[in-house]
Parts: structure tokens; C-alpha cells; sequence
């Protein structure tokens, strides 16, 4: 039989451990268990016993060691899962943290129409092209069919760079050379839009020196005039999201094509509608690409033919969005920004509309 004394005393100790923090604990399971601890002297002094005493003495104080060990084993693991979380907790970086609202930046008008361009030609299985600002004069004019001292050079209120040796560099004024660039690098058929910048030197509400426009071109054995058409609906009614807008193919001049086609969309000239009214809005260019065009950039005409046009970004996008000032697309006013700007968390995808 064990003492009351050392009985209560292991009871007490039993309820100190639930209490323990963990040097505590360790200090504890030293006193009680170790090679001096208190139960291993119990266990120890078991041998000087007679032998009915130490069969009952011996058979509560391993009672009491398994459950002192068993108290001290639960304790343990409660504090270690608790130093766990609390590191846990500590060292925790949210990586989902969202930007804060007041200071998210927005997408540029600009840039949005560009993302809708290609999610619109991207679903007909157009590519996209780029290319270089600086143009060399052959790319810009004499491979289009524009020939030196055609008037259509001076229309184009082109900026010229200093001459270098033999060529004379120009800040392309259309996106048009891209159409040069990519017939002469790839076979047909191609499929193609090009978004980009583009120079005039002009300079009023609706004119800027720098401005934006977007190529189209489409080069096979069978590309028509219907294909033109059927495109550039297509491309205009998802753009204005206007399923029934009005679309005007209209006969015009352009020397890198032939027939030209000026297109015209359906608006009220009072109100800026689009798609109403009864008036009708020049929109963009558009024609067949003419034959000399195809011979300068190595295509044979007998066998290829197809379509080509231009869009003037500024335009369609102030179309749109009802701006009625081109230079506030550049003057970087933040309140501007903020209210014509798009999220980025939204981006332009075709199948939800825009
Ligand atoms: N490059 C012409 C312009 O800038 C637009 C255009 C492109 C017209 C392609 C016809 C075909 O005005």
C-alpha cells in the first residue's frame, strides 16, 4: 500500500501537468519519471517490501505511472498543436490579398479596343501581327502602289526622319506596311490584324500626331469581295455590340486596292447613337488588294487574291464610348482615366458581350 501522502502528492502532480507549459511539463516528467524522479523512487523502494505489500503497492503505483505518463503524453501533443498553429498563424502570408480599391489602375480606353480587336478577329481565326514604327519608305509607300511623288504622300502628312544612305526613314503613317512585311515573310494564306501606332502630322479634336489603327489583311485562292462584306459586318456589329447595325460599303480610293470601299455604319447625328437615326458615319477603309501590291511582296495575282482594311482606333473607340475630344486619350488626367478607364480584372472576352 501506497502512503495517502505520496498518493495525494501524485494526484496534485497528475494535476499540475494538465496545467503545464512546456519546459514545465519537461521539468515535471524529470521529477516524476526520471532516474531521481519521485515514482521511480517508489518503484525503486517496491523491492524492500514483503511480498503481498509489494503485490498491491507495486500494482497501484504502476496504475498511477501509466496514467501519469498517459497525462503527460496528452499534454505534450496539446502543446505542441498549439505551437504549431501559433507559427502557422505567424508566418502566414496571404497571397490573395487584393490591391486596394482606391489605388487599382485602370485599362486605357485605347488599350481595351485593341483587346476587343483581337478577341473579335481572334474568334474568326485572324493572327496578330506587329511591327516597327520607323518605317523605311518602300514599306510605307512603294510597295503599297504608292510611287514616289503620287499625291498620296502628301495626304498623308507624313513625318520623315533624316535621310540615311540611300533610304529615307519615315514614322509610319498607317499600319498598312505590316501587310508588306507579312507577305513577304509567310506563304499564303493568311489571316491577319495589326494593331499598332501610327504617325500624321495633324493636330486638332479629332486628328492627333500620334494615333492608332488596326490592319486587317486576308490573302488565299478564293477570298472575295462577299468575304470583305460578311468580315467587316461581322467585326462592327460585335464591336458596337449592335446585332442590326447598319453597315454602307460605299465605292472609294485607296492605290493599294482595288475596287476600295469606304465603310459607313448607321448613327443619329444628333445624338451620337450608333445604329440609329438614318444618318450614315464613315467608319474605315476597305478594298481588295490590288494586284501590284501582291506582285511587290512576291504573291502571284493569277493565283491569290484577297482583302485588306484599316480602322482607326481613336475613332471607334470614341464612337463607343461617346469621347468627343481625341487629345484627352493622352493627356494622362487621372479623373479621365478613372471614368472611361476598364477593369482588369474584367478583360475583354468575346462570348459575354462587350
Ligand atoms: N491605310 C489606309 C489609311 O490609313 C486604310 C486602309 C487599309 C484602306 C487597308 C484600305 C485597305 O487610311
Amino acid at each position: 500500500m501506497l502512503t495517502e501522502d505520496i498518493k495525494v502528492s501524485l494526484l496534485k502532480d497528475l494535476d499540475r501537468i494538465g496545467q503545464a507549459d512546456a519546459p514545465e511539463l519537461e521539468a515535471l516528467r524529470v521529477a516524476l519519471l526520471g532516474k531521481n524522479g519521485s515514482i521511480t523512487a517508489v518503484l525503486k523502494s517496491l523491492g524492500g517490501m514483503a511480498p503481498d505489500a509489494r503485490k498491491e503497492a507495486g500494482a497501484e503505483v504502476n496504475q498511477i505511472k501509466a496514467m501519469i505518463t498517459e497525462a503527460l503524453t496528452a499534454r505534450k501533443a496539446l502543446l505542441d498543436e498549439a505551437a504549431l498553429n501559433a507559427r502557422l498563424a505567424a508566418e502566414r502570408i496571404d497571397v490573395t490579398q487584393p490591391t486596394r480599391p482606391d489605388i487599382a489602375g485602370a485599362i486605357h480606353p485605347i488599350s481595351r479596343t485593341m483587346e476587343e480587336l483581337a478577341a473579335i478577329f481572334g474568334a474568326m481565326g485572324f493572327e496578330i501581327k506587329e511591327g516597327p514604327d520607323i518605317e523605311n519608305d518602300w514599306n510605307n509607300f512603294s510597295a503599297l502602289n504608292i510611287p514616289a511623288h503620287h499625291p498620296a504622300r502628301a495626304m498623308m502628312d507624313t513625318f520623315y526622319l533624316n535621310a540615311g544612305a540611300g533610304s529615307r526613314p519615315v514614322l509610319r503613317t498607317h499600319t498598312s506596311p505590316v501587310q508588306v512585311r507579312t507577305m513577304l515573310a509567310q506563304e499564303p494564306p493568311i489571316r491577319i490584324i495589326v494593331p499598332g501606332r501610327t504617325f500624321r502630322a495633324d493636330h486638332d479634336a479629332t486628328h492627333s500626331p500620334m494615333f492608332h489603327q488596326t490592319e486587317g489583311l486576308v490573302i488565299g485562292k478564293n477570298i472575295t469581295l462577299g468575304h470583305l462584306k460578311g468580315c467587316l459586318i461581322d467585326f462592327l456589329r460585335a464591336f458596337f455590340d449592335a446585332p442590326d447595325l447598319p453597315v454602307r460599303f460605299r465605292a472609294s480610293y485607296f492605290p493599294f486596292t482595288e475596287p476600295s470601299m469606304e465603310v459607313d455604319i448607321g448613327w443619329n447625328r444628333k445624338t451620337g447613337e450608333i445604329g440609329k437615326g438614318g444618318d450614315w458615319l464613315e467608319i474605315l477603309g476597305s478594298g481588295m488588294v490590288h494586284p501590284n501590291v501582291l506582285a511587290n511582296c512576291g504573291i502571284d495575282p493569277r493565283e491569290y487574291q484577297g482583302f485588306a482594311f484599316g480602322v482607326g482606333i481613336e475613332r471607334i473607340t470614341m464612337l463607343k464610348h461617346g469621347i468627343a475630344d481625341l487629345r484627352l486619350f493622352y493627356e494622362s488626367d487621372v479623373r479621365w482615366l478613372r471614368h472611361y478607364g476598364f477593369s482588369a480584372l474584367a478583360p475583354a472576352m468575346l462570348h459575354e458581350g462587350f
